[in-house]
Protein backbone atom coordinates (compact mmCIF):
# COMPACT_ATOMS: atom_id res chain seq x y z
CA UNK A 1 0.00 0.00 0.00
CA UNK A 2 3.34 2.14 0.84
CA UNK A 3 4.64 1.69 -2.38
CA UNK A 4 1.25 2.24 -4.59
CA UNK A 5 0.88 5.96 -2.57
CA UNK A 6 4.52 6.76 -3.54
CA UNK A 7 3.89 5.59 -6.90
CA UNK A 8 1.06 7.97 -7.37
CA UNK A 9 2.08 11.24 -5.43
CA UNK A 10 5.29 10.84 -8.51
CA UNK A 11 2.97 10.32 -11.15
CA UNK A 12 0.79 13.65 -9.67
CA UNK A 13 4.12 15.72 -9.43
CA UNK A 14 4.85 14.63 -13.30
CA UNK A 15 1.62 15.87 -14.25
CA UNK A 16 1.90 18.62 -16.80
CA UNK A 17 -1.15 21.02 -17.31
CA UNK A 18 -2.29 21.41 -20.75
CA UNK A 19 -2.23 24.95 -22.57
CA UNK A 20 -3.66 24.86 -25.96
CA UNK A 21 -1.38 27.57 -27.93
CA UNK A 22 -3.31 29.21 -30.92
CA UNK A 23 -0.85 30.25 -33.76
CA UNK A 24 -0.20 31.70 -36.75
CA UNK A 25 3.89 31.09 -37.00
CA UNK A 26 6.43 29.43 -34.93
CA UNK A 27 7.73 32.05 -33.26
CA UNK A 28 12.38 31.58 -32.60
CA UNK A 29 11.05 33.15 -28.73
CA UNK A 30 8.52 29.70 -29.49
CA UNK A 31 10.98 27.48 -31.13
CA UNK A 32 13.19 28.01 -27.96
CA UNK A 33 10.97 27.28 -25.40
CA UNK A 34 9.55 24.18 -27.15
CA UNK A 35 13.24 22.81 -28.19
CA UNK A 36 14.92 23.41 -25.18
CA UNK A 37 12.20 21.77 -23.06
CA UNK A 38 10.94 24.97 -20.84
CA UNK A 39 7.60 24.34 -20.93
CA UNK A 40 8.21 20.99 -19.63
CA UNK A 41 10.27 23.13 -17.09
CA UNK A 42 7.11 24.73 -15.87
CA UNK A 43 5.50 21.67 -15.64
CA UNK A 44 3.35 22.43 -18.72
CA UNK A 45 2.23 20.52 -22.24
CA UNK A 46 1.80 22.66 -24.65
CA UNK A 47 -0.50 22.17 -27.79
CA UNK A 48 0.45 23.99 -31.16
CA UNK A 49 -2.71 24.74 -33.40
CA UNK A 50 -2.11 26.24 -36.19
CA UNK A 51 -4.29 28.95 -37.01
CA UNK A 52 -5.98 28.54 -40.39
CA UNK A 53 -7.31 32.53 -40.47
CA UNK A 54 -7.99 35.16 -37.89
CA UNK A 55 -11.55 35.09 -38.07
CA UNK A 56 -11.66 31.50 -36.42
CA UNK A 57 -8.76 32.07 -34.45
CA UNK A 58 -10.31 35.45 -32.51
CA UNK A 59 -13.53 33.49 -32.22
CA UNK A 60 -11.37 30.39 -30.25
CA UNK A 61 -10.20 32.50 -27.58
CA UNK A 62 -13.13 33.93 -26.74
CA UNK A 63 -14.56 31.14 -26.28
CA UNK A 64 -12.12 29.26 -24.63
CA UNK A 65 -10.70 26.97 -27.23
CA UNK A 66 -7.38 28.54 -27.50
CA UNK A 67 -6.36 29.21 -23.78
CA UNK A 68 -3.81 32.03 -25.56
CA UNK A 69 -2.45 33.00 -29.11
CA UNK A 70 -0.02 34.83 -30.87
CA UNK A 71 -1.57 37.28 -33.87
CA UNK A 72 -1.04 40.82 -34.91
CA UNK A 73 -2.07 43.58 -32.05
CA UNK A 74 -4.06 44.96 -34.79
CA UNK A 75 -6.64 42.06 -34.56
CA UNK A 76 -6.94 43.31 -30.53
CA UNK A 77 -7.38 46.70 -31.39
CA UNK A 78 -9.76 45.79 -34.42
CA UNK A 79 -12.12 43.46 -31.92
CA UNK A 80 -11.91 45.97 -28.89
CA UNK A 81 -12.60 49.26 -30.02
CA UNK A 82 -14.79 48.52 -33.25
CA UNK A 83 -16.90 45.18 -31.77
CA UNK A 84 -16.54 45.66 -27.98
CA UNK A 85 -14.81 41.72 -27.79
CA UNK A 86 -13.19 41.70 -24.68
CA UNK A 87 -9.49 39.87 -25.95
CA UNK A 88 -6.81 41.08 -23.93
CA UNK A 89 -3.02 41.54 -25.01
CA UNK A 90 -0.79 40.23 -22.01
CA UNK A 91 2.49 41.52 -23.74
CA UNK A 92 3.90 42.40 -27.06
CA UNK A 93 6.16 39.93 -28.60
CA UNK A 94 7.54 41.23 -31.87
CA UNK A 95 7.72 44.34 -34.01
CA UNK A 96 6.69 42.75 -37.47
CA UNK A 97 9.59 40.35 -37.74
CA UNK A 98 10.63 40.39 -41.27
CA UNK A 99 7.39 41.58 -42.61
CA UNK A 100 7.58 42.17 -46.32
CA UNK A 101 5.35 42.48 -49.97
CA UNK A 102 6.50 39.43 -51.44
CA UNK A 103 5.80 38.52 -54.71
CA UNK A 104 5.95 35.40 -57.11
CA UNK A 105 8.95 35.18 -59.37
CA UNK A 106 7.42 36.97 -62.31
CA UNK A 107 6.53 39.94 -60.15
CA UNK A 108 9.57 41.79 -60.38
CA UNK A 109 7.71 45.54 -59.41
CA UNK A 110 5.10 47.21 -57.27
CA UNK A 111 3.63 48.65 -60.53
CA UNK A 112 3.07 45.27 -62.16
CA UNK A 113 0.49 44.26 -59.58
CA UNK A 114 -1.79 46.62 -60.84
CA UNK A 115 -5.35 44.68 -62.14
CA UNK A 116 -4.29 42.10 -59.73
CA UNK A 117 -5.24 40.21 -56.82
CA UNK A 118 -3.34 40.10 -53.91
CA UNK A 119 -3.95 37.42 -51.13
CA UNK A 120 -4.74 38.04 -47.70
CA UNK A 121 -6.04 36.88 -44.37
CA UNK A 122 -9.07 39.15 -44.57
CA UNK A 123 -9.13 42.31 -45.90
CA UNK A 124 -10.09 44.25 -43.01
CA UNK A 125 -7.02 42.95 -41.01
CA UNK A 126 -3.85 45.23 -40.07
CA UNK A 127 -2.06 43.27 -43.07
CA UNK A 128 -4.42 43.90 -45.39
CA UNK A 129 -3.93 47.84 -44.38
CA UNK A 130 -0.42 48.35 -44.21
CA UNK A 131 -0.49 46.50 -47.86
CA UNK A 132 -2.68 49.67 -48.69
CA UNK A 133 -0.20 51.89 -47.07
CA UNK A 134 2.88 50.38 -49.05
CA UNK A 135 0.46 50.20 -52.13
CA UNK A 136 -0.78 53.81 -52.18
CA UNK A 137 3.12 54.76 -52.17
CA UNK A 138 3.39 53.55 -55.59
CA UNK A 139 -0.08 55.42 -56.69
CA UNK A 140 -2.08 52.19 -56.47
CA UNK A 141 -5.34 52.42 -54.77
CA UNK A 142 -7.90 50.05 -53.13
CA UNK A 143 -10.79 52.17 -53.27
CA UNK A 144 -9.61 52.66 -57.07
CA UNK A 145 -9.70 49.07 -57.94
CA UNK A 146 -6.24 49.33 -58.72
CA UNK A 147 -6.08 46.08 -57.37
CA UNK A 148 -8.18 43.70 -55.28
CA UNK A 149 -7.96 41.60 -52.84
CA UNK A 150 -8.51 37.60 -52.51
CA UNK A 151 -9.14 36.12 -48.72
CA UNK A 152 -7.46 32.84 -48.60
CA UNK A 153 -6.06 32.80 -44.67
CA UNK A 154 -3.15 32.82 -42.20
CA UNK A 155 0.48 33.16 -43.40
CA UNK A 156 1.46 29.70 -43.22
CA UNK A 157 -1.33 29.47 -46.34
CA UNK A 158 -0.97 32.29 -47.98
CA UNK A 159 3.00 31.12 -48.13
CA UNK A 160 2.19 28.12 -49.89
CA UNK A 161 0.12 29.26 -52.15
CA UNK A 162 2.85 32.35 -52.80
CA UNK A 163 5.40 29.02 -53.92
CA UNK A 164 2.82 27.22 -55.53
CA UNK A 165 2.20 29.97 -57.83
CA UNK A 166 -1.69 29.52 -57.74
CA UNK A 167 -4.85 28.61 -55.10
CA UNK A 168 -5.72 25.32 -54.42
CA UNK A 169 -9.00 26.08 -56.72
CA UNK A 170 -6.11 27.29 -59.63
CA UNK A 171 -6.45 30.86 -59.66
CA UNK A 172 -3.09 32.22 -60.38
CA UNK A 173 -1.08 33.74 -57.02
CA UNK A 174 1.16 37.15 -57.62
CA UNK A 175 1.38 38.89 -54.50
CA UNK A 176 1.47 38.88 -50.66
CA UNK A 177 2.18 39.94 -47.27
CA UNK A 178 4.90 37.72 -45.21
CA UNK A 179 6.38 37.58 -41.87
CA UNK A 180 8.60 35.34 -40.31
CA UNK A 181 9.80 32.60 -40.70
CA UNK A 182 8.27 32.13 -44.28
CA UNK A 183 10.40 35.37 -46.01
CA UNK A 184 13.37 33.88 -44.98
CA UNK A 185 12.47 30.24 -45.80
CA UNK A 186 11.05 31.54 -49.47
CA UNK A 187 15.27 33.04 -49.58
CA UNK A 188 15.90 29.61 -49.30
CA UNK A 189 13.72 28.27 -52.06
CA UNK A 190 15.78 27.75 -55.71
CA UNK A 191 15.48 31.31 -57.73
CA UNK A 192 12.64 29.69 -60.16
CA UNK A 193 10.44 28.93 -56.63
CA UNK A 194 11.98 32.03 -54.69
CA UNK A 195 9.38 34.89 -53.74
CA UNK A 196 10.79 38.48 -54.89
CA UNK A 197 10.58 40.66 -51.99
CA UNK A 198 9.00 44.29 -53.08
CA UNK A 199 8.81 45.96 -50.20
CA UNK A 200 9.92 46.24 -46.69
CA UNK A 201 7.24 47.48 -44.61
CA UNK A 202 9.70 48.61 -41.65
CA UNK A 203 10.23 50.91 -44.78
CA UNK A 204 7.00 52.72 -44.62
CA UNK A 205 5.90 52.02 -41.49
CA UNK A 206 7.71 51.87 -38.70
CA UNK A 207 8.09 50.75 -35.55
CA UNK A 208 5.31 48.15 -35.81
CA UNK A 209 3.86 47.03 -32.97
CA UNK A 210 2.93 43.00 -34.27
CA UNK A 211 3.08 39.98 -32.56
CA UNK A 212 1.15 39.86 -29.18
CA UNK A 213 0.20 37.32 -26.63
CA UNK A 214 -3.04 37.77 -26.62
CA UNK A 215 -6.06 35.86 -23.71
CA UNK A 216 -9.89 36.35 -23.38
CA UNK A 217 -10.42 38.93 -20.49
CA UNK A 218 -12.22 36.08 -18.80
CA UNK A 219 -9.13 34.15 -18.57
CA UNK A 220 -7.69 36.49 -16.36
CA UNK A 221 -8.63 36.56 -12.32
CA UNK A 222 -9.69 32.87 -13.03
CA UNK A 223 -7.17 31.35 -10.98
CA UNK A 224 -6.51 28.29 -12.80
CA UNK A 225 -6.20 29.11 -16.22
CA UNK A 226 -4.52 32.14 -14.76
CA UNK A 227 -2.14 30.41 -13.35
CA UNK A 228 -1.49 28.14 -16.25
CA UNK A 229 -1.10 30.99 -18.82
CA UNK A 230 1.67 32.86 -16.13
CA UNK A 231 3.47 29.57 -16.38
CA UNK A 232 3.50 29.60 -20.40
CA UNK A 233 4.01 33.93 -20.42
CA UNK A 234 7.07 32.70 -17.98
CA UNK A 235 8.40 30.01 -20.32
CA UNK A 236 8.46 32.30 -23.02
CA UNK A 237 10.01 34.91 -21.69
CA UNK A 238 12.85 32.73 -20.35
CA UNK A 239 13.10 32.15 -24.23
CA UNK A 240 12.99 35.64 -25.34
CA UNK A 241 16.35 36.07 -22.69
CA UNK A 242 17.83 32.77 -24.05
CA UNK A 243 17.48 34.74 -27.83
CA UNK A 244 18.98 38.28 -26.55
CA UNK A 245 21.40 36.43 -25.21
CA UNK A 246 24.50 36.11 -28.01
CA UNK A 247 26.54 33.48 -26.10
CA UNK A 248 23.60 31.21 -26.97
CA UNK A 249 23.42 31.78 -30.96
CA UNK A 250 24.46 27.91 -31.37
CA UNK A 251 21.76 26.35 -29.29
CA UNK A 252 19.34 29.26 -30.90
CA UNK A 253 20.24 28.24 -34.32
CA UNK A 254 19.55 24.46 -33.25
CA UNK A 255 16.53 25.21 -31.81
CA UNK A 256 14.82 27.25 -34.62
CA UNK A 257 16.41 24.64 -37.41
CA UNK A 258 14.79 22.06 -35.67
CA UNK A 259 11.00 23.71 -34.89
CA UNK A 260 10.80 24.73 -38.49
CA UNK A 261 12.83 22.22 -40.01
CA UNK A 262 14.98 24.04 -41.72
CA UNK A 263 18.69 24.35 -42.78
CA UNK A 264 21.03 26.10 -40.75
CA UNK A 265 21.83 28.78 -43.62
CA UNK A 266 18.15 29.46 -43.55
CA UNK A 267 18.22 29.30 -39.77
CA UNK A 268 20.66 31.62 -39.73
CA UNK A 269 18.62 33.87 -41.77
CA UNK A 270 16.06 33.23 -39.11
CA UNK A 271 18.12 34.41 -36.63
CA UNK A 272 19.49 37.57 -37.74
CA UNK A 273 15.34 38.48 -38.03
CA UNK A 274 14.37 37.94 -35.06
CA UNK A 275 17.25 38.86 -33.33
CA UNK A 276 16.67 42.87 -35.11
CA UNK A 277 16.31 45.17 -32.46
CA UNK A 278 14.16 47.91 -34.33
CA UNK A 279 11.80 45.09 -36.07
CA UNK A 280 12.87 41.73 -34.57
CA UNK A 281 11.29 39.87 -31.09
CA UNK A 282 14.29 41.29 -29.06
CA UNK A 283 13.45 45.35 -29.72
CA UNK A 284 10.47 45.52 -27.17
CA UNK A 285 12.24 46.61 -23.85
CA UNK A 286 13.01 42.44 -22.99
CA UNK A 287 10.21 42.20 -21.36
CA UNK A 288 7.07 42.10 -23.93
CA UNK A 289 6.30 45.11 -22.82
CA UNK A 290 3.78 47.20 -25.94
CA UNK A 291 5.60 49.74 -28.11
CA UNK A 292 3.50 52.65 -28.01
CA UNK A 293 4.57 54.17 -30.96
CA UNK A 294 4.33 50.89 -32.60
CA UNK A 295 0.80 50.38 -31.47
CA UNK A 296 -0.26 53.71 -32.64
CA UNK A 297 1.37 53.40 -35.59
CA UNK A 298 -1.08 50.23 -36.86
CA UNK A 299 -4.11 52.60 -35.26
CA UNK A 300 -2.89 54.96 -37.42
CA UNK A 301 -2.49 52.90 -40.87
CA UNK A 302 -6.21 51.33 -40.15
CA UNK A 303 -7.66 54.90 -39.44
CA UNK A 304 -6.42 56.54 -42.79
CA UNK A 305 -8.28 53.67 -44.78
CA UNK A 306 -11.43 54.04 -42.80
CA UNK A 307 -10.72 50.91 -40.75
CA UNK A 308 -12.45 52.54 -37.39
CA UNK A 309 -15.72 54.07 -39.38
CA UNK A 310 -18.15 53.31 -36.60
CA UNK A 311 -16.03 54.95 -34.18
CA UNK A 312 -16.73 58.08 -32.91
CA UNK A 313 -14.37 60.72 -34.40
CA UNK A 314 -12.98 62.14 -30.92
CA UNK A 315 -12.31 58.53 -29.87
CA UNK A 316 -9.24 58.72 -28.06
CA UNK A 317 -6.66 56.16 -28.68
CA UNK A 318 -3.81 57.18 -26.73
CA UNK A 319 -6.04 56.57 -23.40
CA UNK A 320 -7.60 53.42 -24.82
CA UNK A 321 -4.00 51.84 -24.90
CA UNK A 322 -3.19 52.72 -21.12
CA UNK A 323 -2.93 49.37 -19.37
CA UNK A 324 -4.69 47.97 -16.66
CA UNK A 325 -7.77 45.40 -15.60
CA UNK A 326 -10.44 45.24 -18.30
CA UNK A 327 -8.65 46.98 -20.69
CA UNK A 328 -6.99 46.31 -24.02
CA UNK A 329 -3.44 45.85 -22.32
CA UNK A 330 -3.32 44.36 -19.08
CA UNK A 331 0.12 43.60 -17.70
CA UNK A 332 -0.70 41.84 -14.30
CA UNK A 333 0.09 38.08 -16.03
CA UNK A 334 3.30 39.31 -17.45
CA UNK A 335 4.60 40.86 -14.24
CA UNK A 336 3.66 37.94 -12.73
CA UNK A 337 5.80 35.56 -14.98
CA UNK A 338 8.40 37.63 -14.55
CA UNK A 339 8.43 37.30 -10.92
CA UNK A 340 8.44 33.20 -11.13
CA UNK A 341 11.83 33.64 -14.29
CA UNK A 342 13.69 30.77 -13.59
CA UNK A 343 16.93 31.65 -14.30
CA UNK A 344 18.58 28.42 -14.70
CA UNK A 345 16.66 27.94 -17.85
CA UNK A 346 18.98 31.12 -19.20
CA UNK A 347 22.24 28.77 -18.70
CA UNK A 348 20.54 25.98 -20.77
CA UNK A 349 22.98 24.22 -22.83
CA UNK A 350 22.07 21.76 -26.03
C1 LIG B 1 -11.33 29.86 -41.31
O1 LIG B 1 -11.03 28.59 -40.79
C2 LIG B 1 -12.17 27.83 -40.45
C3 LIG B 1 -11.68 26.56 -39.75
O2 LIG B 1 -10.75 25.90 -40.53
C4 LIG B 1 -12.95 27.54 -41.73
O3 LIG B 1 -14.10 26.79 -41.40
C5 LIG B 1 -13.36 28.87 -42.36
O4 LIG B 1 -13.98 28.63 -43.61
C6 LIG B 1 -12.14 29.74 -42.59
N1 LIG B 1 -12.57 31.06 -43.01
C7 LIG B 1 -12.06 31.68 -44.04
C8 LIG B 1 -12.60 33.02 -44.32
O5 LIG B 1 -11.22 31.16 -44.74
C1 LIG C 1 -19.11 49.17 -26.34
O1 LIG C 1 -19.35 49.31 -24.96
C2 LIG C 1 -19.47 50.66 -24.55
C3 LIG C 1 -19.55 50.70 -23.05
O2 LIG C 1 -20.15 49.56 -22.54
C4 LIG C 1 -20.68 51.27 -25.23
O3 LIG C 1 -20.79 52.63 -24.87
C5 LIG C 1 -20.50 51.18 -26.74
O4 LIG C 1 -21.66 51.61 -27.41
C6 LIG C 1 -20.24 49.75 -27.15
N1 LIG C 1 -19.86 49.75 -28.57
C7 LIG C 1 -20.26 48.83 -29.42
C8 LIG C 1 -19.73 48.96 -30.82
O5 LIG C 1 -20.98 47.91 -29.11
C1 LIG D 1 5.78 33.68 -65.68
O1 LIG D 1 6.69 33.91 -66.71
C2 LIG D 1 6.87 32.79 -67.58
C3 LIG D 1 7.99 33.12 -68.54
O2 LIG D 1 7.89 34.45 -69.00
C4 LIG D 1 5.56 32.48 -68.28
O3 LIG D 1 5.72 31.35 -69.10
C5 LIG D 1 4.52 32.20 -67.23
O4 LIG D 1 3.27 32.00 -67.82
C6 LIG D 1 4.42 33.33 -66.25
N1 LIG D 1 3.56 32.92 -65.18
C7 LIG D 1 2.63 33.69 -64.71
C8 LIG D 1 1.85 33.12 -63.58
O5 LIG D 1 2.39 34.80 -65.14
C1 LIG E 1 -10.64 30.78 -55.83
O1 LIG E 1 -10.49 31.09 -54.45
C2 LIG E 1 -10.36 32.48 -54.19
C3 LIG E 1 -10.09 32.64 -52.70
O2 LIG E 1 -11.07 32.02 -51.95
C4 LIG E 1 -11.61 33.22 -54.63
O3 LIG E 1 -11.46 34.60 -54.37
C5 LIG E 1 -11.81 32.98 -56.11
O4 LIG E 1 -13.01 33.59 -56.52
C6 LIG E 1 -11.87 31.49 -56.41
N1 LIG E 1 -11.90 31.31 -57.86
C7 LIG E 1 -12.67 30.43 -58.44
C8 LIG E 1 -12.57 30.35 -59.91
O5 LIG E 1 -13.44 29.70 -57.80
C1 LIG F 1 -9.47 24.72 -10.49
O1 LIG F 1 -9.18 23.35 -10.55
C2 LIG F 1 -9.72 22.61 -9.45
C3 LIG F 1 -9.17 21.20 -9.52
O2 LIG F 1 -9.24 20.69 -10.83
C4 LIG F 1 -11.25 22.68 -9.53
O3 LIG F 1 -11.81 21.99 -8.45
C5 LIG F 1 -11.68 24.15 -9.46
O4 LIG F 1 -13.06 24.26 -9.64
C6 LIG F 1 -10.97 24.95 -10.56
N1 LIG F 1 -11.24 26.37 -10.36
C7 LIG F 1 -11.63 27.16 -11.34
C8 LIG F 1 -11.81 28.60 -10.96
O5 LIG F 1 -11.81 26.78 -12.47
C1 LIG G 1 29.19 27.96 -32.39
O1 LIG G 1 29.44 27.09 -33.47
C2 LIG G 1 30.58 27.46 -34.23
C3 LIG G 1 30.66 26.59 -35.48
O2 LIG G 1 30.04 25.34 -35.28
C4 LIG G 1 31.82 27.37 -33.37
O3 LIG G 1 32.95 27.74 -34.10
C5 LIG G 1 31.65 28.30 -32.18
O4 LIG G 1 32.73 28.19 -31.29
C6 LIG G 1 30.35 28.03 -31.43
N1 LIG G 1 30.12 29.10 -30.50
C7 LIG G 1 29.74 28.89 -29.23
C8 LIG G 1 29.53 30.10 -28.40
O5 LIG G 1 29.59 27.77 -28.79
C1 LIG H 1 12.05 18.19 -43.16
O1 LIG H 1 12.55 18.69 -44.37
C2 LIG H 1 13.09 17.67 -45.22
C3 LIG H 1 13.79 18.33 -46.39
O2 LIG H 1 13.04 19.39 -46.91
C4 LIG H 1 11.97 16.73 -45.62
O3 LIG H 1 12.47 15.71 -46.45
C5 LIG H 1 11.35 16.14 -44.36
O4 LIG H 1 10.25 15.35 -44.71
C6 LIG H 1 10.92 17.21 -43.40
N1 LIG H 1 10.53 16.61 -42.13
C7 LIG H 1 9.41 16.94 -41.51
C8 LIG H 1 9.18 16.25 -40.21
O5 LIG H 1 8.61 17.74 -41.97
C1 LIG I 1 16.81 45.75 -38.66
O1 LIG I 1 15.58 45.97 -39.29
C2 LIG I 1 15.46 47.26 -39.84
C3 LIG I 1 14.04 47.41 -40.29
O2 LIG I 1 13.69 46.37 -41.17
C4 LIG I 1 16.48 47.44 -40.94
O3 LIG I 1 16.38 48.75 -41.46
C5 LIG I 1 17.87 47.22 -40.36
O4 LIG I 1 18.81 47.26 -41.38
C6 LIG I 1 17.97 45.90 -39.64
N1 LIG I 1 19.21 45.84 -38.91
C7 LIG I 1 20.07 44.87 -39.08
C8 LIG I 1 21.30 44.95 -38.24
O5 LIG I 1 19.87 43.96 -39.88
C1 LIG J 1 20.17 48.26 -32.26
O1 LIG J 1 21.25 47.75 -32.99
C2 LIG J 1 22.04 48.75 -33.63
C3 LIG J 1 23.04 48.06 -34.52
O2 LIG J 1 23.61 46.94 -33.90
C4 LIG J 1 22.66 49.62 -32.54
O3 LIG J 1 23.42 50.63 -33.12
C5 LIG J 1 21.55 50.24 -31.72
O4 LIG J 1 22.09 50.97 -30.63
C6 LIG J 1 20.62 49.19 -31.17
N1 LIG J 1 19.48 49.85 -30.60
C7 LIG J 1 18.97 49.52 -29.43
C8 LIG J 1 17.77 50.28 -29.00
O5 LIG J 1 19.43 48.63 -28.74
C1 LIG K 1 10.00 46.31 -18.71
O1 LIG K 1 11.01 46.97 -19.44
C2 LIG K 1 10.86 48.37 -19.46
C3 LIG K 1 11.91 48.92 -20.40
O2 LIG K 1 13.16 48.38 -20.15
C4 LIG K 1 11.01 48.88 -18.03
O3 LIG K 1 10.82 50.27 -18.01
C5 LIG K 1 9.95 48.22 -17.15
O4 LIG K 1 10.15 48.58 -15.80
C6 LIG K 1 10.01 46.71 -17.25
N1 LIG K 1 8.87 46.13 -16.57
C7 LIG K 1 8.96 45.05 -15.81
C8 LIG K 1 7.69 44.60 -15.16
O5 LIG K 1 9.99 44.45 -15.66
Amino acid sequence: MRFLALSLSVIAVCALDTLNYGAFTQTATYSIANQLGFFTAYELEVIYQQIPNSTFAYAEILNGGYDLLTGTLDNCVNLRFNSNKTVTVVGQLDQGTDLVLAATPNITSISQLRGKPLIVDSPVSGYAYLLRQVLSSYGLLLENNDYYFQTVGGTNLRYADLVAGKLPNGTTVYATILTYPFTAEGEGLSSAKRPNVLARISDFVNPVSSTALTVSQSSIGNSNKTNIITRFVAAMYAANLYLQDPTKKNCTLKAISRQLNVSSTVAQLEYTAATNNSSGEVGVGGNFTVNLQGALNIIGVRKKFGGFSSLSPDFDFTSALVPGHGKLIDYSIRDAAIKILKRDLLRTTC
